[in-house]
Formats: structure tokens, sequence, C-alpha cells
């Protein structure tokens, strides 16, 4: 692997959104889908577990990593199709989420805008299923290219294949576990229609006095909430939501209801309520408070923040008393959204 030797003792924490002190044993850039499959060899040749980091932005590193880190910088975008229904764009792994957003709508193909700001690579948007302000991933998924690395294939997964929930993919589990994104291929759709109803973004369009949004509306729409309510990973370190919103049964939903009459919830096609997990654990007092280093943002409770020289553990210390907290005052139990690494 003479191209790309891995380099030892790297710091993972100006890697990752949330910043906590970490340090991995080896790290390496492949490039191509090549030096991943040779990177995973060299690493299964010496006995050493492997990581593989897009953005960062998903991620708790509650201990060191003793073995490879891999930070895709597999990159590439181009427009492979079409149908009469949509562009079909792939793009690779390594590239920025945000930065493809705003290169398709440039490039006059509209789709992706709801999900704008987004840390993170279009690599990882598939393995949590990412959504906002109305739209998920898998309304503009065609299907993605993924290295097995056990043998060195590469195959083609589809939606179904994918196994797509909320925030949840096949990636999240075992059975995708030898899995890794190489590049994502988009369906945009050319007969375009905007998904504008999202509260905060309905509102947001509204006082700037757009009532039939464009691509571009939307998109700095999205962009001026996301900077409003959510902290800036650049400044503050933070993973997104650390909670899935939880759903619960009708009943336990009517139940909570009726102690607490302002409950956020949103009943599901299944009949089953999602509760807003941001308004629970704000609920329960929790916004603006701190644990050492750790803390909860003051205007989205569900944003655990690094105030700076936190670490993994303080963070993820926080969490357990924030759990356990909202399981006692909302019998509801709360999961943890990024992945734990270490510990
Ligand atoms: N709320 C409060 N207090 C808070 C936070 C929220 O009362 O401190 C209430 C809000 O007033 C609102 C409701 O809870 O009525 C929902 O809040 P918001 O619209 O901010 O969305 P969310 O459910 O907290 C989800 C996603 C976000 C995504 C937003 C917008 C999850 C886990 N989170 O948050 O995704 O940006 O909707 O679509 O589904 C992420 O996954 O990292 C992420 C940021």
């Amino acid at each position: 692997m003479a191209s790309l030797a891995p380099t030892p003792n790297a710091d993972l924490a100006p890697l990752t959104t949330l910043g906590v002190a970490a340090r991995a044993a080896w790290i390496t850039a492949p490039e191509t889908p090549a030096e991943v499959f040779e990177a995973f060899k060299w690493a299964c040749d010496r006995g050493l577990p492997t990581l593989v980091l897009g953005g960062g932005s998903n991620l708790v590193f509650a201990s060191d990593f003793p073995g490879l880190v891999l930070r895709l910088a597999l990159r590439g975008r181009e427009k492979i199709g079409e149908t009469t229904e949509a562009h079909r764009v792939r793009v690779a792994a390594g590239e920025s989420w945000h930065e493809t957003v705003g290169w398709t709508l440039e490039q006059g193909w509209p789709g992706l805008e709801n999900l704008a700001l987004i840390p993170g690579s279009v690599g990882a948007a598939p393995v949590q299923n990412i959504g906002a302000y109305g739209l998920e991933l898998t309304e503009r998924f065609e299907s993605l290219d993924a290295l097995n690395v056990r043998t060195g294939e590469i195959v083609t997964l589809d939606q179904a294949a994918c196994r797509f929930g909320y925030r949840d993919s096949i990636f999240k589990h075992a059975d995708g576990a030898g899995l890794i994104v190489l590049a994502v291929t988009f369906a945009l759709p050319k007969h375009w229609a905007p998904h504008a109803s999202y509260r905060d973004i309905e509102e947001e369009l509204a006082s700037v006095g757009v009532s039939e949004p464009t691509p571009h509306a939307i998109f700095d729409a999205v962009v001026r909430v996301r900077r409003r309510k959510l902290p800036d990973p650049v400044e503050l370190g933070n993973v997104g939501s650390f909670f899935k919103n939880p759903v619960v049964s009708a009943s336990d939903a009517e139940t909570l209801r009726a102690r607490f009459p302002d409950l956020v919830s949103y009943t599901q096609a299944d009949g089953r309520v999602k509760l807003a997990a941001g308004w629970l654990i704000d609920r329960a007092g929790w916004k603006g408070s701190r644990l050492g280093n750790a803390g909860v943002h003051e205007r989205q409770a569900l944003v655990l923040i690094n105030r700076g020289g936190a670490t993994g553990a303080e963070i993820l210390a926080l969490a357990a008393r924030i759990r356990a907290d909202v399981e006692a005052k909302f019998n509801v139990r709360l999961e943890q959204e990024p992945v734990t690494v270490g510990a």
C-alpha cells in the first residue's frame, strides 16, 4: 500500500463535529474503491479494527480508537442519465453533503433543498437516512454502490436492500457491517413540487413574503432556520439531534396528553404517535443546562454540545442523566441517535 501508507497516532477531534479528544492508532484517506479495499486488508493483516469516517458528524468517541480509521476521500459528482421522471445523479461518498445540495440546485436539478446545511458527507447520508423539514433522503434515493470489505466486490443496493427506516438503514445493523458506501445515486424529480409545509419553513417563507417558493427560496429558508436554531459545529461542537424522536402507542400518547396538554406529537400512518424528544427534554428542564464541559443547547434541547474541552464520557454522562430523567417523568425511553465508538 505504498501510495497510501497509514499515518500513526492521529488526532480525531478536528475530524468530528463534536470535537471531543480522541486519537486513532492509525489513519488513512483512501481516494478510490481499490484504496478502500487495500486499507481494509492492511488492517485485517494486522488484526486491527477499522472505522470509516465521513464528515464525522454522527460519532461520539468515548475513548481512543485502537485500529485504523479510514477517512473516505472519494470524490466526484455527475449526472449519469435520466428517466421521464427524474435526473439520475451519482455522487461519491467523500463529497460534502451541503455542497452537493448547492451543486444540484446550480445544475437545475432541485429536490434536495430541504436537506441543506446538514453536516457530513454524502456517504453518511444513507447510513442514518438523513431527514429534515418534511423530506427524507429516501424520497430522492435511487441506489448506492457499496464495497463488501470481506470479498472486495462492489454491490449495488436499491431502496429495499438498504432497509431504510427513521434515521436507520442496514448499515447500522450487523448484516450491513461489512458494507462501505462508495457512491450514492439520486433520482431528482423533473416535475418538482415544494415541500414547504413544515412549520418552521412555512413561517420563514411567510416572513420574507414568499408564497410560491422556488427551490432556491426553500434552500435559503432552511439555511436561515438551521443557523438560527442549531449550533454551528465549527463554533460549538455537536452531532445534531442526540436522540431519535420516540414513537409510542396511541394510548400512551393519550395518557401523556392528559397530563401535559401541550405535548408535541405527530400521529404516524400506522396509528402510533411520534413525540418530539426536544420538547420532552426541554419540559424536563434540561435546556441550556450543563454538566462539566458538556451541555444542552439553549435553543434546541435535542442537541447536546461540547462547551469546550468536553470528553466523550462527559457528553455520554449527560445523555444518560437526561434519558433517566425523561423516563422517570414521562415513562418514555429515548434512543441515542449518533454512534458511540469505544468504552
Ligand atoms: N421543541 C421544544 N423544545 C426544544 C426543542 C424542540 O419544545 O428545545 C419542540 C419544537 O417547538 C417543535 C418540536 O419540538 O414543536 C420539534 O422540534 P424541531 O422542529 O426543532 O424538530 P425535531 O423533531 O427536534 C427533527 C430532526 C432534526 C431536523 C428537524 C427539522 C430528529 C431526531 N431530528 O428535530 O434532525 O433538523 O426535525 O426537520 O428526527 C438530526 O437528525 O441530527 C437533526 C438535526
